[in-house]
């Protein structure tokens, strides 16, 4: 029993206080020995029916709950604020802050003494990570896991991944309504996060590679017994990392986060990662920043994946799993130290890769160079991302004339129309998209293609928008300029005609057009009226960071570790 766990002033006191914390506590049947100073893990639990990817996350809860008790600790399951990122409007990425904030003073708020985060749809885990690394207690994840292969007719489908290429081969002509609306229940057949490498499974990814979940746990299908397994063997973990003292901070290191960068290029993994682990660092006082992510551009893609490769998260998970992609990478992995106190080395230890096509090795990869790339320049001078592995080679260097959107509205109004005046050269440019635009920063830089031009069989153009992109989703699209539109940013002032160029190799994306010009533009240039004037969209709009510092609240950045000392009563 240790004086300095952080239940003790909750559970220790033989005052009044202590009366009340123990006795309504007691009210579900916990023993007198549930408070004798034990360690006392929260189990902070995103699910919800209306986050269909995290509705396995109960069971998971009973899992690290049986590892808790039996590794003597006192287990507390609680809810925290769910984003279903295919159910909310108008994107869930609007609310990853607030879930922050949310599991942030509920960490600080209660007697815990460490804490298991239960997340995996898309914000669920970059969300529960930033609040959690703000409060800095002893902290494990478990994911969701991903969904079972998706079938339909025989093949295997992708989530995310499929419905882009059915949803453009309707509009192609090349598939009834009738058959894509049979595909529906064939993609999603179990419980679980996205199959394809999309963000939910590269942050999961992501995370086992920074040591923060134990080893295996990114790639396990959702109802695959040895999750369950997994989450009771993280419930004992995470009291022993309490009775050690190790910290979310001790993990989550510029180390850690280098190794994220490396490991999502390998994996394929999505552009979501950038603002996700930008956000992260901030949160954790690392000083990590867009030019970092330049560290993953020469490392192969190993994972064969959709949307960059062919297989889903069942077939990574039965060729081996992240550790195997670890072992690929040992000898660039940076040193740091995991929730087993152990190197990230040793989640490597007695990997084989059983699926060859599945995993490359790193000398024989699927694509040689498939780290995200950085673009800068007057289009955007904060910078910019594209990710090669998931774009066409020819088009990643490409001068064309712009053709643009000032809003969705107007992308969704004219997009199919047959006199749309565009071809295959011209770049799509959509504004109004950004953190504070939308706001939000949804997933629609993956512009579709106009009707006219897919009927002429063209699939990918060059696009360029501050919003962001689905994991699932692929083109030569470029995602997150920054400043944003409604910052005033540079891209708020290109017109229909003016020429871009863009080259991936030497990472540039310029508008050519003269800083005089430019200047005369941005005089009569007038910023959006605000779309929300109360509640919390009006905060968000008010204090978000630009996606180049992770698009965070501005006050939100950093941690608060002070032990909260006044009582409620
Ligand atoms: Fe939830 Fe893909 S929509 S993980
Ligand atoms: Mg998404």
């Amino acid at each position: 029993m240790s004086d300095e766990r952080r239940n003790r002033a909750w559970y220790g006191k033989l005052d009044k206080d202590g009366f009340i914390h123990r006795s309504w506590m007691k009210n579900q049947g916990f023993p007198d020995h549930a408070f004798d100073g034990r360690p006392v893990i929260g189990i902070c639990n995103t699910w919800s029916e209306l986050t269909p990817c995290n509705s396995g996350l109960r069971e998971l809860a009973e899992g690290v709950k049986r590892g808790v008790w039996e590794a003597g600790g006192f287990p507390v399951e609680f809810p925290v604020m769910s984003l279903g990122e295919t159910q909310m409007k108008p994107t869930a990425m609007l609310f990853r802050n607030l879930l922050a904030m949310d599991v942030e003073e509920s960490i600080r708020a209660y007697g815990i003494d460490g804490v298991v985060l239960l997340g995996g749809c898309d914000k669920t885990t970059p969300g529960q990570l930033m609040g959690a690394a703000s409060v800095d207690l002893p902290t494990i994840v478990v994911s969701s896991g991903p969904m079972l292969n998706g079938k339909w007719q025989g093949k295997d489908i992708g989530s995310g991944t499929d419905v882009w290429k059915f949803s453009e081969a309707v509009r192609a002509g090349d598939m009834t309504l009738a058959d894509f609306m049979a595909a529906e229940s064939g993609m999603s057949r179990s419980k679980g996060v996205c199959m394809t490498m999309g963000t939910a499974s590269t942050m999961a990814s992501v995370v086992e590679a920074m040591g923060m979940s134990l080893p295996t746990n990114a790639a396990l299908p959702a109802v695959d017994a040895r999750r369950m397994a997994l989450a009771h063997m993280t419930g004992k973990r995470i009291v022993g990392m309490v009775e050690e003292g190790l910290k979310l901070s001790d993990i989550m290191t510029r180390e850690a986060f280098e190794n994220a960068i490396l490991a999502n290029a390998a994996v394929g993994g999505s552009t979501n990662a950038v603002v996700h682990l930008l956000a992260m660092a901030g949160r954790v006082g690392v000083d990590l920043t867009l030019d970092d992510f330049e560290i993953g551009s020469e490392i192969p893609l190993l994972v064969n994946c959709m949307p960059s490769g062919k297989y889903l998260m069942e077939d990574f998970c039965y060729a081996g799993g992240m550790p195997v992609i670890l072992k690929e990478l040992q000898h660039l992995l940076r040193p740091a130290k995991t929730v087993l106190d152990c190197d990230i080395s040793t989640y490597a230890e007695g990997a084989e890769c059983w699926n060859r096509d599945v995993i490359r090795s790193f000398d024989e990869p699927l694509k040689p160079a498939a780290g995200l790339r950085v673009l800068k320049g007057n289009l955007a001078p904060r910078g910019a991302i594209v990710k090669p592995s998931a774009a066409t080679d020819a088009l990643l260097e490409h001068e064309g004339e712009a053709y643009v959107f000032e809003n969705i509205e107007e992308l969704k109004a004219t997009i199919n129309s047959d006199d749309l005046p565009v071809t295959k050269d011209s770049i799509l440019v959509l504004k109004g998209c950004g953190p504070k635009g939308y706001p939000g920063m949804a997933e629609v830089g993956n512009m579709p293609i106009p009707s006219k031009l897919v009927k002429q069989g063209v699939r990918d153009m060059v696009r360029i928008s501050d919003a962001r992109m689905s994991g699932t989703a692929f083109g030569t699209v470029i995602l997150h300029v920054s400043p944003e539109a409604n910052e005033g940013g540079t891209l708020a002032l290109v017109k229909t005609g003016d020429r871009i160029r863009v080259s991936a190799s030497s990472g540039a994306l310029e508008l050519l057009v003269s800083d005089a010009e430019l200047a005369e533009r941005r005089a009569t240039w007038q910023p959006d009226a605000p779309r929300y004037t109360r509640g919390y969209a009006k905060m968000y709009v008010d204090h978000v960071l630009q996606a180049d510092q992770g698009a965070d609240l501005d006050f939100l950045v950093g941690k608060d570790t002070r032990p909260v000392t006044r009582e409620s009563h």
